[in-house]
This record gives structure tokens, C-alpha cells and sequence, in this order.
């Protein structure tokens, strides 16, 4: 452990990529996630499978991130691999974790942790995930474990990414139509079957009219789990923002902000900052304007709308945990970087306060439902090798990053 480079972490800004474990580990077999994307129907293009195979080249990836300039790397720990069984925690899997941040130490990467990106135990998953009564308590005794073992080696944590992804995939995909309910439903018993259950919940996924309370108690044990531990970090929770604007006289962008909100703005009290993560805006979109491989809208400067936002709206430090961009066209992502960072530039230079900025993602990985088409990564991955190449990108932001570094040593 180097608690002096810790120390120096959380002074200094964090210039980092991002990851979540499921999306680049490969084979997280005991996640809910791996047996949705493999039984018939399944909502997924394809399965994860072996992804990146970052639990093995992790050195590799933090090495390259080192290399290209960053002095931070988030990435996500495993429920699954941690507590592949009820109460069953494994203590290898948390050295592994250890290992992963010893690296980061090791090459002067600042590394910030996510507690759940998404994923969970297929038990827990196959027992009401977080419409379950008792599910908070489950989730907090995780994190204790979490804060017991790794807690002296992370720069910073965070409990839920995106807390409010079931609140955003609502609106953003319409997942309440009747057909999508039925496709979603059908994968859902598929799983509960699979596992001999009568049930199935996901965050995803999430029904939040029975999940939500759990969850938001889920994240205050953790918090406080993750503060009562050893190590001195900052604790945060990372929430989806997308800036959404209205066209026309009658437009509801304000009520459409609570909703994909919803209670997540007080639940972030107790932390020690937030975590941003912007995409694009959400309007009525003008025909015509740029797509990304995502079929969001172009639009980097959402960031600067999103961080006024949270400034406003929770009053804590800001890390931007996640911003990136989907496409084949690497010019486009430098264009998209360059434009993204003016907008926090002149956020900072308003007297905000902007403590780091984390691109998604350090590589090419898989995208949820969307498989491994949509490429929002820095760094190319053989599908088959798992070869690393840097694109352009990754170089052009690893070099703002190193004078940015340089700049606030000086
Ligand atoms: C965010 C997720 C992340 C990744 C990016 C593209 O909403 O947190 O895992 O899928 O979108």
C-alpha cells in the first residue's frame, strides 16, 4: 500500500478512463447477467463471454492507461465472483481485487472503485435481487467485506453506478410498452426457471416501484460500511445525467428531470462527492443532427449542462465518472473529447468544483444488451487475441491528461 500516493490522489485532479467489471472481466459466470444473456429469449445480442479478458490482462490494461498519460483508473469489483453463494465470500476473489488495485498503485494510477455496476449474484437475482425485504442488508454486508479488505487501497469508491438507470431506460428506451414489458417478462422467467426460482429482478430491468427504497437504503449501508472501514477515501454515487431540454413553449424538461432522477438527488447526502456521467441531451431531436453509433444525438456539450446541474442541485464535489461516445469514426471521439472537456474547462473556470474527469471506457468492451457492436472504447481489443491497440484518441486524451498533470504538480 502507498498511502503518500493516496494522499496525493485525492489532491490533485483525477484524469482517468472508465470500466465496470462485467463489461471487461469475461466469464462472470456467476452473475445474473451471464445466465439473461445465455437462456432463450434473451434480450442480449450476444453474450459477454470471455469480454477482454481483464481479469487476467488487467496488468496489461493498467500498464497501457499508465503509459498513455492517466494518473486514475475506475474500475468495478464483482458481487458475483465475491459472494458467488449466500454468505459464502471468497477471499481469493477479494486478493484478486487487492492485486488489481496494487497495480493501479503501482503505476500511479489512482484507482476508484465501484461497488455494483449493474450486476449482481444470480442468487440474489433469482431471490427478488432488490425488490427482496432483506435486500439492503445483503448488499451492505457485502460492502463491509469490501471496506474490511480493500478499503486501505482505494483513492475513492463509489456504491451504485448510475443509480437511476432504471428510472433513465424507462424513458430513453420506452421500456414501458407493452411489448417491451412482455420481451423483458419472458427473459425473466427463462432465468427463474434456470435457477428453480418463481422470481427474477435485475437493476437494469429494475421494477422501481419495488426496488427502489431497498436499493437507496442498499447504497446508505454501503456508504456506511465503506467510511467505517479502514483507508480514507472519499465515497461518492454516480448518477446518470443526461441534459435534457426542451423545444417548444409547453415542453416538461423540468418534470422529465425528476423523473429520471427521482430520489436519487437526496439519496446522494452522505457522500463526499458525485459522480457525473453524461452521454448526450435528451430533446425532441432536430432532424438531421449527428447520431453515434448509439443513436444518441452528438452532442458533447451535455456534459456542461449536467455539471451545472448537479453543482446546483447536491452541492458536492464532482467527479465526471463517465463520458464518452459510441462510433467506429475515431476522429469523431476526439471531437467529441475536445468538446466535452471545453465545457468542463469553462464549468472549473466558473468556480465549480471539478475534481476529475473519466472518459468510458479505457477499451472497446461489451455493451450490455447492445453486445460488443457499439465501441465506446480508447483501445481496440482483438475479439479472439485480445490483443490492445491504442486508437488516436487514446493518445490525444492520454496527452491532455499528462499536461494536465503536470500542470497541477507544478
Ligand atoms: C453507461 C454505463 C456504462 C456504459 C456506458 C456506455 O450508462 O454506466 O456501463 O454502458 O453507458
Amino acid at each position: 500500500m502507498r498511502p503518500d500516493l493516496r494522499l496525493r490522489a485525492r489532491r490533485r485532479p483525477l484524469w482517468g478512463t472508465a470500466t465496470a467489471a462485467h463489461q471487461i472481466e469475461g466469464n462472470n459466470v456467476n452473475s445474473d447477467f451471464w445466465l439473461a444473456e445465455n437462456v432463450a429469449p434473451t434480450l442480449f445480442r450476444e453474450p459477454s463471454g470471455d469480454a477482454c479478458d481483464s481479469y487476467h490482462r488487467y496488468p496489461e490494461d493498467v500498464a497501457l492507461a499508465a503509459e498513455l498519460g492517466f494518473n486514475a483508473y475506475r474500475f468495478g469489483i464483482e458481487w458475483a465472483r465475491i459472494e458467488p453463494e449466500p454468505g459464502a465470500f471468497s477471499d481469493a476473489e477479494l486478493d484478486h481485487y487487492a492485486r488489481v488495485l496494487e497495480a493501479c498503485h503501482a503505476h500511479g494510477l489512482a484507482p476508484m472503485v465501484t461497488l455494483s455496476h449493474w450486476t449482481v449474484p444470480r442468487w440474489f437475482a433469482a431471490r427478488g435481487g432488490f425488490e427482496a425485504e432483506d435486500s439492503a442488508e445483503l448488499f451492505g454486508r457485502f460492502a463491509e467485506r469490501v471496506a474490511l479488505r480493500l478499503g486501505p487501497l482505494m483513492a475513492a469508491a463509489t456504491t451504485f453506478n448510475e443509480c437511476n438507470i432504471g428510472r433513465l431506460v424507462r424513458v430513453m428506451f420506452r421500456l414501458d410498452s407493452p411489448r417491451a414489458v412482455a420481451a423483458r417478462q419472458a427473459m425473466f422467467v427463462a432465468c427463474a426457471q434456470a435457477c428453480g426460482s418463481d422470481r427474477w429482478a435485475s437493476v437494469l430491468f429494475a421494477d422501481i416501484d419495488k426496488s427502489e427504497a431497498h436499493q437507496i437504503d442498499a447504497h446508505q449501508r454501503a456508504v456506511e460500511a465503506l467510511k467505517a472501514g479502514p483507508g480514507d477515501y472519499p465515497v461518492g454515487l454516480t448518477i446518470a445525467m443526461q441534459a435534457v431540454e426542451g423545444v417548444g413553449p409547453d415542453h416538461r424538461a423540468q418534470s422529465m428531470t425528476e423523473v429520471i432522477n427521482g430520489p436519487w438527488i437526496d439519496a446522494a447526502a452522505p457522500c463526499d462527492f458525485v459522480g457525473v456521467q453524461t452521454y448526450t441531451r435528451m430533446r425532441v431531436g432536430p432532424e438531421g443532427a449527428e447520431r453515434t453509433a448509439a443513436g444518441y444525438e452528438f452532442y458533447p456539450q451535455a456534459l456542461g449542462a449536467t455539471i451545472r446541474f448537479a453543482a446546483e442541485a447536491i452541492g458536492k464535489p464532482i467527479y465526471v465518472t463517465e463520458n464518452g461516445i459510441a462510433t467506429n469514426d475515431d476522429s469523431r471521439r476526439i471531437a467529441y473529447i475536445d468538446a466535452a472537456l471545453a465545457e468542463v474547462r469553462t464549468a472549473i473556470a466558473d468556480g465549480l468544483d471539478v475534481r476529475g474527469y473519466f472518459h468510458w471506457s479505457l477499451l472497446d468492451n461489451f455493451e450490455w444488451t447492445f453486445g460488443y457492436a457499439q465501441r465506446f472504447g480508447l483501445i481496440e481489443v482483438d475479439r479472439r487475441t485480445f490483443a490492445r491497440k491504442a486508437k488516436p484518441s487514446a493518445v490525444h486524451l492520454g496527452r491532455i491528461a499528462r499536461q494536465a498533470g503536470a500542470r497541477s504538480a507544478r
